[in-house]
């Protein structure tokens, strides 16, 4: 014991010493970097950095410009904060920028990094995407799931009336976060798994416990010599948990190759185990290379776009305004006979507006995920290192003053006769992303949040529990994987269709 501990101490101070003169070294070459804050000796800049890093790189960034050096520990990291510089990064040198750094719970849980989300930037990870956005993505696939996306809609919307029926007050949050998962379960396994064991706890537990790993500052990350320490107990846990989903995906694998029944929709086991089969994959493709999409797809589709639709109720809720003209418009090109469908979805504009709106103030993924540049760069006359890492602020983009005209107050309206769409190709508004790196689940994501916002807002007016006045509502949000209210929502659902 006496000896681990000294080992522990003799490694610890080896390792502040090696920074500390990593850091004389660093501050010689910086020369020719972005402006930044100066960071302490070691850490960085890691202490700027509290609960919501994107609203304190949003506030620096203020201060320092929008292409902004700072060091995290031992990694240099460029932050980018307006649509000019993202445009740089994500468009005019965007194959330089489309790594990714090394991600701990990625290493374990998808071999080594083998997934979509943080597989590096190369054939491998292109021949992966192509598959993912042909065969898993693709139009004709999301639309084969559209009765699975209206019955369990349908669902909801069921349990709602009950609870409007008896004037009861339903947690809102809960209540379309499992949407969510049912919705993601059902396209890629087939099934629901959410009450369902996963090894001894329920599944709902597991992917908790993944997505808050997933999302605790790991040391590691950003002192590598300090990461073999497992200081906090990360490694360890992820190891623990690559475990659980492998045994977990290896079971519905083998359960769907046991199954002999005709499926009328295949869900994304079905076709990736087909395409094993058929040996027709160009590339090296094999059962870890699925379990690794199996991950990439639960924890990317499950709480993104639910998470999207709260934000979206929640500014309705607070602009009653709003949500009476987007009421009305629902009424006019709908009617209160029927509930919405997804053909209907084109038509609405205003429904078009405030998913936007919504998403310009809110983007689920505030700072995307990390990029990584491949090879030296120099932009802006600014000097960016090989192995960079690069942070795009899209809630700072959203907010930027110089782009959006009182840009804290939700404003639908701003969108009209506007050319600004929230694709990819307009730098003002990036809620997927951009270029090579791009969300893959964008038309996915995108039709799940209109339609489901859609029917929420048509099917029912709603009234905030515990006598919450609207403008009170706390809007303070939970940075994390994916970025949440805080609070759950508490709302008394009124039912308003005529059948
Ligand atoms: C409202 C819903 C969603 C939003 C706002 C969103 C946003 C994003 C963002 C910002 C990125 C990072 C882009 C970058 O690093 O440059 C991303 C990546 C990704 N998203 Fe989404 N996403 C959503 C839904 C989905 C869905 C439904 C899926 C799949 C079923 C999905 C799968 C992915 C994957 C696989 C990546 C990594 C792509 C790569 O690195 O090549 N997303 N998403």
């Amino acid at each position: 014991m006496m000896m681990s501990i000294h080992w522990l101490w003799a490694s610890l101070a080896l390792a502040a010493l090696g920074y500390f003169l990593q850091d004389l070294f660093l501050m010689k070459k910086r020369r020719g970097l972005p402006p930044g804050p100066k960071g302490l000796p070691v850490i960085g800049s890691l202490h700027l950095l509290g609960k919501n890093p994107h609203q304190d790189l949003a506030k620096l960034a203020k201060k320092h410009g929008p292409i902004m050096y700072m060091r995290f520990g031992y990694v240099p990291a460029i932050i980018v904060s307006s649509p000019e510089a993202a445009e740089k990064f994500l468009k005019t040198y965007d194959q330089v920028f489309a790594g990714r750094p090394y991600h701990e719970a990625s290493w374990y849980i998808a071999y080594e990094q083998r997934n979509l989300t943080f597989g590096q930037y190369g054939p491998y990870w292109r021949n992966m995407r192509k598959l993912c956005i042909l065969q898993l993505l693709s139009s004709h696939k999301i639309n084969s799931f559209w009765p699975m996306r209206r019955q369990e809609v349908g669902t909801l919307v069921k349990s709602l009336k009950q609870a409007a029926s008896d004037g009861a007050a339903v947690d809102l949050s809960a209540l379309i976060s499992s949407l969510g998962a049912n919705m993601s379960c059902l396209m890629i396994f087939g099934q629901k798994y959410m009450d369902k064991d996963f090894d001894n706890r329920g599944f709902g537990e597991v992917i908790q416990e993944a997505l808050h790993v997933g999302s605790t500052p790991n040391i590691g990350d950003y002192f590598p010599l300090l990461g073999v320490l497992d200081l906090q107990g990360l490694t360890r846990r992820f190891k623990a948990l690559a475990k659980v989903f492998h045994d977990f995906f290896d079971k519905i694998i083998d359960d769907h190759l046991e199954c002999k029944e005709q499926k009328q929709t295949k869900d994304f086991v079905d076709i990736m185990m087909e395409i094993i089969q058929s040996g027709t994959s160009a590339f090296e493709f094999d059962r870890r290379h699925v379990k690794a999409v199996l991950f990439d797809m639960l924890v990317a589709s499950m709480g993104t776009s639910v998470t999207a639709v709260e934000w979206a109720i929640l500014e309705l809720l607070r602009h009653p305004a709003a949500m009476r003209k987007l009421q009305k418009e629902l009424e006019e090109k709908v009617g209160l006979e029927r509930i919405v469908e997804e053909s209907d979805l084109e038509g609405l504009e205003y429904l078009d507006m405030v998913v936007k709106e919504s998403m310009r103030l809110h983007p689920v993924g505030p700072l995307m995920l990390p990029h990584e540049s491949i090879q030296d760069c120099t932009v802006d006359d600014f000097h960016i290192q090989k192995k960079s890492r690069i942070i795009i602020n899209i809630y700072a983009i959203g907010r930027d003053p110089n782009v959006w005209p009182d840009p804290e107050a939700f404003i639908p309206e701003r969108f009209k006769d506007s050319d600004i769409d929230l694709r990819g190709q307009d730098f003002r508004l990036i809620p997927f992303g951009s270029g090579r790196r791009i969300c893959p689940g964008l038309q996915l994501g995108l039709t799940v949040v209109r339609f489901v916002l859609a029917q929420l807002v048509h099917c029912f007016s709603w009234e905030l529990a515990d006598n919450i006045q609207p403008t009170d509502l706390d809007m303070s949000e939970a940075f994390g994987l994916v970025n949440s209210r805080a609070k759950h929502l508490k709302v008394v659902p009124i039912y308003r269709l005529h059948k």
